[in-house]
C-alpha cells in the first residue's frame, strides 16, 4: 500500500518490528497478557491486524506499572475501550494495545453525583441513570462503547455531548503516576478533548440531577427508536466516520454525493446512513480507507466540502 490517504494516530516508532517479546511483561504487569493478539477481536468493525502484546491491567496499580515500563523502554500505547470509534490497520499495532476490564467497571452514586470506571459501558451508566432517576446524560442513548472512550473523544449526539455534565476525570499519565482533571483542563470540543499525550482515562465523576425515573426512561426510549431508526446499530460499524462539517451533516453529503451502497471489496457505506462504513464479512482495513477516500473525494467534488476523519486510525498498514 502507498501512502495512506489520512493521518494515523497510534503509530509506534519500529514500524514492522515488534517491540514488545512474547514473555517481555512478565514481572511487570499482574493482569491477563496475549502476544500477538488479533485487534479485530476487540474492534467494533472487527478488523485490526495484531498488537505485539494486549494486556488486562488487574487494577490502577498494574496500569501504573505498565505505562512506566512502556514510558522507560520506550514502547508504544494504545487504549482499545470499547473499540467502537477506532479502525485498526491491517498490520496490527507495535506496542501495547490495553484493554480495561472489571477492574475499572465501579459505578456508583452519591446523591447526585455518579462515578463511573472507564470500563463502564455508556448504556450501562444509561440504564442505572434511570433507574436512580438521575436526568442529564440522556443525550448519550445508543452511543456504542465505553465511557473512557466516550471521554476521549468527547462523544455525543445533536442534544449533548458526555462532558457537559462532567466535573474531572481521573487518569494514569503517561509516565505511570496518577492524576485527576477538571473539566475545564481537558479542552472539551465537538468530538475533541485534549489529553496529556499517553494518558489513559481511569474515570469519570458526573454531576447529574434528580429526576423522574419514568420521565427519564420515556426520554431513552425516544432516543432509542429515533437511532435504531436512522442508524445501522445492528451492522458492524466504527460509527460515524467523519466529523459533521459545521453547520451540516457529513452522512447528508455523503448521500447527497449518490455514495451509499459504494463499496470497496467487503466495505460498503451504508444505505441507511451514509456517514457509516459496515464490515459486511472479511473487509481489510485498508479496504474500509480507501472507501472513506472515495467518500471525501466525491463530496469535495460534490458539494466543496472537506470532511474529516471521526474515527481513530492507528497501527500499520
Ligand atoms: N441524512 C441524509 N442521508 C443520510 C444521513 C443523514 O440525508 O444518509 C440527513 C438526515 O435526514 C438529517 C441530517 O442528515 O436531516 C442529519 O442526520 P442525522 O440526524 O442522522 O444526524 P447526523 O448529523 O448524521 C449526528 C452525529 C451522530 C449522532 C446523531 C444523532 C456526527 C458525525 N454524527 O449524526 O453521531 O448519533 O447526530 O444525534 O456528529 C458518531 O459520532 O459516531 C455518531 C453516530
Amino acid at each position: 500500500m502507498g501512502r495512506l490517504p489520512f493521518r494515523i494516530g497510534a503509530v509506534s516508532r519500529a514500524v514492522g518490528i515488534p517491540t514488545v517479546a512474547p514473555g517481555a511483561l512478565a514481572g511487570v504487569v499482574r493482569g491477563r497478557v496475549a502476544y500477538g493478539e488479533p485487534l479485530s477481536r476487540h474492534t467494533s468493525l472487527r478488523i485490526g491486524g495484531p498488537a505485539d502484546a494486549l494486556v488486562v491491567p488487574a487494577d490502577r496499580e498494574d496500569l501504573c506499572a505498565l505505562l512506566r515500563f512502556a514510558h522507560r523502554e520506550g514502547i508504544a500505547t494504545l487504549v482499545l475501550g470499547g473499540g467502537s470509534n477506532t479502525l485498526v490497520l491491517d498490520g496490527g499495532f507495535r506496542g501495547v494495545a490495553i484493554l480495561l476490564g472489571e477492574a475499572f467497571a465501579a459505578l456508583e452514586a452519591e446523591g447526585t453525583a455518579v462515578r463511573a470506571g472507564a470500563a463502564v459501558r455508556v448504556s450501562r451508566l444509561l440504564a442505572f441513570c434511570s433507574r436512580l432517576g438521575l436526568g442529564g446524560v440522556e443525550c448519550l442513548t445508543g452511543i456504542p462503547g465505553t465511557v473512557g472512550g466516550a471521554l476521549r473523544g468527547n462523544a455525543g449526539t445533536r442534544d449533548g455531548w458526555i462532558s457537559d455534565r462532567l466535573r474531572e476525570v481521573g487518569m494514569v499519565l503517561g509516565d505511570g503516576t496518577a492524576a485527576r482533571r477538571a473539566r475545564a483542563d481537558l479542552g472539551f470540543a465537538y468530538r475533541h478533548a485534549t489529553l496529556p499525550a499517553g494518558a489513559v482515562i481511569t474515570e469519570g465523576l458526573f454531576d447529574l440531577e434528580r429526576g423522574d425515573p419514568a420521565a427519564v426512561r420515556r426520554a431513552i426510549s425516544k432516543l432509542l427508536v429515533a437511532r435504531n431508526r436512522s442508524q445501522p446499530v445492528e451492522s458492524r460499524s466504527a460509527g460515524c466516520m467523519f466529523k459533521n462539517p459545521p453547520g451540516d451533516s457529513a452522512g447528508r453529503l455523503a448521500d447527497a454525493a449518490g455514495m451509499k451502497g459504494a463499496r470497496v471489496g467487503e466495505a460498503v457505506v451504508s444505505t441507511k446512513h451514509a456517514n457509516f462504513i459496515l464490515n459486511q464479512g472479511g473487509a481489510r482495513a485498508a479496504d474500509v480507507l480507501a472507501l472513506a477516500a472515495a467518500v471525501r473525494a466525491r463530496v469535495r467534488d460534490h458539494a466543496g466540502v472537506t470532511l474529516e476523519l471521526e474515527v481513530q486510525v492507528v497501527g500499520e498498514p
